[in-house]
């Protein structure tokens, strides 16, 4: 099944108005994929407004909660009343560094496809992980927290980001057989649930995406797209991956 692929930027907490405004200047965006750039919250509606057309935006992330006495949290509202449709969830910098645990990813997961927007659930292995040989076994307890209250259904409208996360930030990338490994593990996982929604899913790999190595990944059958950190904050490089994706 020819599925879209899809090239999202995680800009992490980088930028300033002066570089966003630049960076948005100069993307190309092209027919042959979809293009999301993660904003750090602060600018998501300055983006908004420069983005060229075609180009949609993504939070980093969303609180679990509606409103309230959450200091610092953002919520789906707020993302909707800045019409934001994306949302990064689960990112391995958020369950490392503030103990998101994978029942605080589901139910963010769930907030947002309540309101009708598109989670990015990211998920991977650290390198102990994968040593020990528990890659599949990770990556699957991480997807089935989420089914487990969202229901295997609703993974039509979710995108999948596989990140290892030995590879994110170290311009070491996983190689494009392994990833295909992991990412046919996970459709595979799904199709154990459901074959309908195992096909139509998304799934990106992320982890030192770069121009130079985008398109022997792309190429596999089943990696859709990438999630990319350093490289799309770099237009030469986030452009050259777009350009790869067709
Ligand atoms: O979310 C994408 C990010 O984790 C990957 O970062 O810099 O390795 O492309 P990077």
């Amino acid at each position: 099944m020819a599925r879209r692929k899809i090239v999202a930027g995680n800009w992490k907490m980088n930028g300033s108005k002066e570089s966003i405004k630049q960076l948005l200047s100069e993307l190309v965006v092209h027919e042959n994929a979809d293009v999301i750039v993660a904003s750090p919250a602060l600018y998501l509606d300055y983006v908004q407004a420069l983005a060229p057309k075609g180009i949609l935006v993504a939070a980093q992330n969303v609180s679990d909660q509606d409103s309230g006495a959450f200091t610092g949290e953002i919520s789906v509202a707020m993302l909707q009343d800045l019409k934001v449709s994306y949302s990064l969830v689960g990112h391995s910098e958020r369950r490392s560094l503030y103990a998101e645990d994978d029942a605080f990813i589901a139910a963010k997961v769930a907030k947002l496809l309540e309101a009708k927007m598109t989670p990015v659930l990211c998920i991977g292995e650290t390198l102990a992980e994968r040593e020990a040989g528990d890659t599949f076994a990770v990556c699957q307890s991480q997807l089935q927290a989420v089914i487990d209250v969202v229901g295997i259904d609703a993974f039509s409208d979710i995108v999948i980001a596989y990140e290892p996360v030995w590879a994110i930030g170290t311009g070491k990338s996983a190689t494009s057989e392994q990833a295909q490994e992991v990412h046919a593990d996970i459709r595979q996982f799904l199709a154990n649930e459901s074959t309908v929604v195992a096909e139509k899913v998304q799934i990106l790999y992320g982890g030192s995406v770069k121009a130079s190595n985008s398109a022997e990944l792309f190429a596999q059958p089943d990696i859709d797209g990438a999630l990319v950190g350093g490289a799309s904050l770099v237009a030469t490089e986030f452009n050259a991956i777009i350009e790869a994706a067709k």
